[in-house]
């Protein structure tokens, strides 16, 4: 079980401080918007760049961007670990996948809540996590979507034996953590959960153990 802490509800004039209070977190996970994939505005590579240089923790980029063909590729090129597209914006999720494994990074595809997987079934063997949004993405804070549960079953049925981390994102908490867990789900974001919390390490530990529980 992976705790994957979004940012996007930490300060962002003290981003190094931030991240160094997540130090049991499994990962960094990273909310670059542009405005139009999702009706919102966040950071983007000179900002990613920076962060790779203040941290040695594990880079995980969730890319809600039109044109992820164009940009993911920088994204491993600047040294994250983890690179996450939605197939929704990608024109060549295969080629895409293929290309960010080249270049060194761990290849994600994400999916709004209404998209199927079946639709990318295919393509399982091309990536190295699988993220299910349980919210619609652009926002930190939304109600975790119970709609997904169904999907997160078939999800980890489909990915049978694969060694491919199952990732969910968006309204995770101590409340609909395990809900998620005995789903299938592996990897866990949570955002609003994490920093709103008044020591943030310790609740990704108690976010660990809920999912394990
Ligand atoms: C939403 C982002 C999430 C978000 C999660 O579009 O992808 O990573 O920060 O925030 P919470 O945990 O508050 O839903
Ligand atoms: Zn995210």
């Amino acid at each position: 079980m992976r705790i994957t802490p979004s940012i996007l509800n930490a300060d962002f004039t003290n981003l190094a401080g931030e991240i160094g209070r997540i130090g049991s977190a499994d990962a960094v996970h990273v909310d670059v918007m542009d405005n139009h994939f999702v009706p919102n505005l966040t950071i983007g590579l000179p900002v990613v760049e920076s962060i790779r240089k203040a941290t040695d923790m594990m880079l995980d980029i969730h890319l809600m961007i039109e044109d992820p063909d164009r940009w993911a590729p920088e994204y491993a090129e600047a040294g994250a670990e983890s690179v996450t597209f939605h197939v929704e914006a990608a024109a060549a999720p295969v080629r895409l996948a293929r290309e960010l494994r080249r270049l060194g990074a761990r290849a994600s595809m994400a999916l709004k809540p209404a998209t199927p997987i079946e639709a990318y079934a295919d393509m399982l063997d091309e990536v190295d996590m699988v993220l299910l949004m349980t919210v619609e993405p652009g926002f930190g804070g939304q109600k975790f979507l119970d709609l997904v549960l169904p999907k997160i079953r078939r999800t980890r049925e489909l990915l049978g034996s694969r060694q491919i981390w199952l990732q969910v994102d968006g309204g995770v908490s101590l409340e609909t953590i395990e809900r998620c867990a005995e789903a299938g789900a592996d990897t866990f974001v949570a955002g609003s959960a994490v920093y709103n919390a008044a020591d943030p390490d310790a609740m990704v530990n108690r976010l660990r153990e809920a999912a394990v529980a």
